[in-house]
């Protein structure tokens, strides 16, 4: 499926849980219906899919690489995400995502997602806007 072309327009989502779960590699076993009112995209398009398929080019690597490390290492993570809509608008959420165990091994993930505050979207546009300059700084040397 080809990622569609972002436009820099905001998808207003104020209320309501976004839930996914996926397996170890971060594939997609399980969409509610509020994910996919707000990412646009069908059940069966978002399942067996990368949770990549939502990710906007705006969010830095490094910040995708701290998700993984921790959630590796069976801790909880929590944050902001600025996500691609399939219609290219974007999306903030308040992301928190937990392994999920049976017999003390970890066979998935689940990731429940709230409305951003303005301000915390605020605070976090700026701060990926820095961590991506500074990628893009060490990939031009
Ligand atoms: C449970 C779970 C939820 C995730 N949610 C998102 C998400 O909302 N947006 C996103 O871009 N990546 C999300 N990811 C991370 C993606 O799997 C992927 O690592 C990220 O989009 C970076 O893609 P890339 O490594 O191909 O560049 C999630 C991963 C897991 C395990």
């Amino acid at each position: 499926m080809r990622k569609p072309m972002p436009i820099d327009e905001s998808y207003r989502f104020d209320e309501g849980l976004l839930i996914s779960t996926t397996d170890l590699q971060g594939i997609i076993t399980y969409a509610n219906r509020k994910f996919c009112e707000v990412s646009g995209y069908h059940k069966n398009e978002l399942k067996n899919k990368n949770h990549h398929i939502v990710r906007h080019p705006d969010m830095p690597k490094e910040l995708f690489q701290k998700l993984w490390e921790t959630i590796h290492s069976k801790r909880e993570w929590a944050g902001l995400i600025k996500n691609l809509r399939k219609d290219g608008r974007y999306y903030w959420v308040y992301t928190h995502i937990t392994p999920l165990f049976f017999n003390n091994r970890v066979y998935g993930y689940t990731a429940i997602n709230r409305p951003a505050s303005s301000h915390e979207i605020e605070e976090a546009s700026l701060k990926y806007a820095q961590m991506l300059q500074q990628e893009n700084i060490q990939k031009a040397i």
